[in-house]
Formats: C-alpha cells, structure tokens, sequence
C-alpha cells in the first residue's frame, strides 16, 4: 500500500511560520514510526498569486483531490488587498472549499483551563468549556445564484441569495449526528425558521434525519437566540449545526469564548472517497495576521491542532491525536506563552520556534507515560 499523502499549503503571512512548527511534529511522529506518510508541499493564497497569478493553480487543485489530507496555514496579506476580487488569496481558499465539495467544517471551541482568564467572560462561565460548531460550507448565501450587483431604475441592487436543497441540508446533519455519537450526545440545530424558507427546510430535514439517531438529544434554536445562549450559558451546548452564514458569524462567537484565536484549529470535510477517507482540509481558525508576520512571534498551536485533527479524522490515529492535544494543552499548563497569550507585564513570551520546542518536548515525554 503506498503512503497517505498530506499536501501542505502553508499560503501567506504567519502561515509560513507556524507550519515550519507542524512540519518538525510531523517529522517526529515519522521518525518514531508512528506515522507512514508521504508529504508534499505546494502554494496558496498571495504566494501562489505572486507566481501563477492566481490564488489557487488547477494543477495544485489537483494535487489537493489527489492528497488523502491538505492542511494550510493561512492565506490574505495587505499587498493583496486591492485586486479584482476573483484574484484575492481568498478566493483560493474559497475555490478549494466548493472544488473538493467540503461540506461540513468542524469549529471546536475548547477551553483550555490555563487559559480560562483570556475570555471575556467569567471564568466559570467559560472553563471547562468543550462545544464543537458544525458549519455547513459549499452552500448557503455564501454560493446561491443569483448574486451580483444590478441596476434596477436608476439605482443599484445587492443581491445574494440563500439556497438549500435538502440533500445538502441532510449530509451535513448527518455527519453532525455522527460526530455528537461520539461526544456528549447532544446536538443543537440553528436557523431562522421564523423568517427564512430555508431556515423551516433545514429544521425539517435535521429532524427527520435525527429520527435515526434516538441516542442523540436534539434541540432546535434560532440563530439569534443561539447566539445570545452562547454567551450566556456556551456550557449547555455540546455539537451546534448551522448553515454556512450563521456558521461564520456564530464561529467567530464561539472561538471568542475561549479567549485565544490562536489555539483553535478546524477541519472541513467532503463525501467518503472510494479508500474510506473523507476528502478533507485542515486549518487554524486565525488568519495571516500580517501585522505580526516574518517576527517569529505567532502561537503555532491552532496549526499543530489542526494537524492532529487530521491524524483523527483522515488517518485513524485518533489516540496520537489525543496524545498531540495533551501535549500543546501541558505546554499551556506549563505556563508556556506565546505574544497572543502572555498576560503578565513581566512575562517573556516565547518565539514560535520555542512554543514548537515545548510542544515536541512534551510529546517526547509522553513515550514514557
Ligand atoms: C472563515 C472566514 C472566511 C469565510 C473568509 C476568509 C472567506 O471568515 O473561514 O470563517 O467567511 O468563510
Ligand atoms: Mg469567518
């Protein structure tokens, strides 16, 4: 059998540097044996636009279908800001999303305890905290025709359109089933069924969907209130589903729960390929941050994270993914901090290469346990 293949795109900004640090845990776990797996490297984002003039190549689309996992780092920097939209680094992101049709994107919001004081809500609000947003990906506003601006008399007109069908509604209801089996069993659906037909469409279909699942205690929420009860109580929501627009915005909430961007990875998957794989992307939830980029001072955690998400879902190895998450979570512990996350005046920080140090040393030590 050949080797599983990870393509990595590292893209722009800080990107580049916290994959260096996943690059070195990837070359740990191979040199232990743990893990066969052929990794290629290709572009992304601004970096592919400076040499191909676009932001994402067909032949590294390509390489991407091909890859049993892709992880990117991230994409966007200020040099690309004032480019015709179709040629942004973010549409490369966006075109791999909808080219490898990954519908269901996994937003885990973890607090960590050691950092528990980082959110902007009480302590005991937040610590402890574990939910797992489920944000459908290739459809929704962000994709529905028609869309554009228009002239309508003698004004102009905005228009995008939201769009369910019920087969995109139900697949990514029931990967949310499945990944609440494996949690705490508890799934809350959010919509607007008050105002929206898609929103009346989606409670239906996740209903009808979760009749297959009686072990899983499904609950339905507007988005609006979902948002207010994630503030008030995030501790009594265990897996949300939501669609692509309130997945965004009610993502964004969640990872603010937890105080810290810089921890929080996420993976978004597509249909089962014929070898038992889904086709699947990996990538922290924090951007380029071209403020901070090229000064070695970025939290390569949330990259790492994402890394071990792929261990969990591409490549089976759900118990060196727990062993990897034990490792970044006793580095924190540890009081080591990153820029992002030191709070102290008289705290140093420590350099993304440092953090990567902790990491791999705890991941070292987790041989003798
Ligand atoms: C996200 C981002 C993207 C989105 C942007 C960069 C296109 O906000 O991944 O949440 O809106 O999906
Ligand atoms: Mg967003």
């Amino acid at each position: 059998m050949p080797s599983p293949t990870l393509l990595i795109l590292p893209g722009d900004g800080i990107g580049l540097e916290v994959m260096t640090e996943v690059r070195r845990v990837i070359s740990w776990f191979q040199s232990e044996h743990i893990i066969d797996l052929e990794v290629i490297e290709d572009l992304v984002g601004g970096a592919a636009y400076d040499v191909h003039g676009t932001p994402l190549s067909d032949e590294t689309l390509e390489k991407a279908r091909l890859a049993d996992a892709v992880l990117l780092g991230a994409v966007g920097g200020e040099k690309y800001e004032k480019l015709d939209f179709s040629l942004r680094p973010e549409r490369g992101l966006l075109k791999l999303r909808k080219e490898l049709d990954l519908f269901a994107n996994l937003r885990p919001a973890q607090c960590f305890d050691s950092l528990a004081d980082f959110s902007s809500l009480k302590k005991e609000v937040v610590s402890g905290l574990d939910i797992l947003i489920v944000r459908e990906l290739t459809s929704g506003v962000y994709f529905g025709e028609p869309r554009g601006i228009f002239t309508e008399g003698n004004e102009r007109v905005g228009i995008n359109t939201q769009r369910y069908t019920e087969s995109e509604i139900e697949r990514v209801a029931r990967t949310a089933f499945d990944l609440a089996m494996h949690r705490a069993c508890r799934l809350c659906s959010m919509e607007k069924a008050n105002v929206m037909e898609s929103g009346v469409l989606w409670r239906e279909v996740v209903t009808r969907v979760g009749a297959e699942y009686p072990s899983v205690a499904l609950s339905h929420m507007y988005a609006d209130a979902g948002a207010m009860q994630l503030t008030r109580d995030p501790k009594q929501f265990d897996v949300i589903v939501t669609d692509n627009l309130f997945g965004d915005i009610l993502s964004d909430l969640a990872a603010m729960l937890t105080g810290s961007l810089g921890m929080l990875p996420s993976a978004s998957l597509g249909a089962l390929r014929k070898n038992g794989r889904p086709q699947a992307l990996y990538e922290p939830v924090h951007g380029s941050a071209p403020d901070i980029a090229n000064r070695g001072i970025a939290n390569p955690s949330a990259c790492i994270l994402s890394f071990a998400m792929a261990l969990r879902y591409s490549f089976d190895l759900g118990t060196e993914a727990d062993r990897l998450e034990s490792a970044v979570e006793s580095a924190l512990a540890d009081g080591i901090r990153t820029a992002d996350l030191a709070q102290a005046d008289d705290q140093v920080p420590v350099s993304t290469t440092e953090m990567g140090d902790a990491i791999l040393s705890r991941l070292e030590n987790s041989k003798r346990d």
